[in-house]
């Protein structure tokens, strides 16, 4: 075959194989294999001694055109690869990638059902801060100072005699010192201990705190308030039971049990057969808080509860866990929108 012949036909297989190269490194094997030291061209133009001086310029000419069209052809070829503007590899057949949407955590879930229950109530919404002063955590809520009840919150203490507060009813009195009654507020809030972490208590969690003062408020009003509340969130019938209990800033105190959904009442491992699970404190405020805030408690009454929220999600949503809630294993985290 001719060296002309043989040129063509380089060009065209060239042609074929630039083409049909699909990553750079294909492109760059041609390359070298086309053009290289070693490559066809080169091969071919080994036979170019053979002849005369004539057809060797001939020769020579289209061998240097066909290497600069090669040239071309892979530059070309290689732009497209790399996505640049001489072509494109995205394949928009492919079918998309759904965004992953994020959604609030369960605990915010209950927490926002709890304000919409209470605010259809006509309560107020209020905020406290989570570093407080021994005052509002414990002194003008009638804690005295040498008192067990402080012992029992397993306070968090910081640096300048502040501390993480132990419960929201921090935020009844900054609200009773800055209203007249009638006052009737929730607040909802996050809360800290130092208790041990187990399946039942966690170092943090949330309660929200309720209080209602005007004149003529009796233990009668907070039990409906709280029946009512009850009802709503756990959109079926529950049985509660008021305990006699002891907290310094109300009297009387009660603790609220429901029912245990589990065994109906019969005792299981959940209520550690008790039948009841407590889901929080209340009664009916203290005279000494009224003192404490300058309200008249010969005019005032009031009453108070404070809920613990992690409780009352792990009973609607039937979870035997409190560490769940924050451990975010999304797996878990998912299953409540
Ligand atoms: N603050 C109490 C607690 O955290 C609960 C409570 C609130 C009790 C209001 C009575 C009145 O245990």
């Amino acid at each position: 075959m001719s060296i002309i012949k043989q040129l063509e036909q380089l060009g065209i297989k060239a042609q074929t194989d630039i083409k049909q190269a699909d990553s750079g490194d294909v492109l760059e094997k041609l390359r070298v294999g086309l053009l290289g030291k070693k490559g066809a061209l080169t091969s071919i133009l080994r036979g170019l001694k053979e002849l005369s001086v004539e057809e060797k310029r001939e020769v020579g000419g289209l061998a240097n055109r066909l290497k600069g069209t090669i040239e071309e052809s892979i530059a070309t070829k290689r732009e497209a690869l790399s996505g640049g503007s001489g072509g494109s590899t995205i394949d928009y057949t492919l079918p998309g990638k759904p965004h992953a949407h994020g959604h609030r955590h369960l605990v915010t879930l209950v927490m926002d059902e709890f304000i919409s229950i209470f605010q259809r109530m006509g309560f107020e919404i209020a905020d406290g801060p989570e570093i407080e002063t021994d005052h509002y955590n414990f002194g003008a809520l009638n804690f005295p100072d040498d008192h067990p009840a402080r012992d029992e919150h397993d306070t968090f203490y910081v640096d300048g005699g502040l501390l993480l507060r132990t419960h929201t009813s921090n935020v009844q009195i900054r609200e009773f010192e800055k209203r007249t009654p009638p006052v009737k507020i929730i607040a909802p809030g996050r809360v800290f201990r130092n208790e041990s972490v187990n399946a039942r208590s966690f170092c943090v969690f949330h309660q929200v705190e309720g209080f209602l003062v005007d004149e003529n408020v009796t233990f009668g009003d907070l039990k409906g308030a709280l029946e009512a509340f009850c009802y709503e969130y756990f959109e079926e019938g529950v049985n509660l039971r008021f305990r006699p209990s002891f907290f310094p800033f109300t009297e009387p105190s009660a603790e609220v049990d429901v029912q245990c959904f589990l065994c109906s009442g019969k005792g299981c491992t959940l209520c550690k057969y008790e039948g009841w699970l407590e889901i929080l404190g209340c009664g009916m405020i203290d005279p000494e808080v009224f003192r404490s805030v300058g309200y008249d408690s010969e005019k005032y009454t009031g009453y108070a509860f404070g809920v613990g929220i992690e409780r009352m999600a792990l009973l609607k949503y039937r979870i035997n866990d409190i560490r769940l809630l924050y451990e975010n294993d999304a797996r878990f985290i998912r299953q409540f929108r």
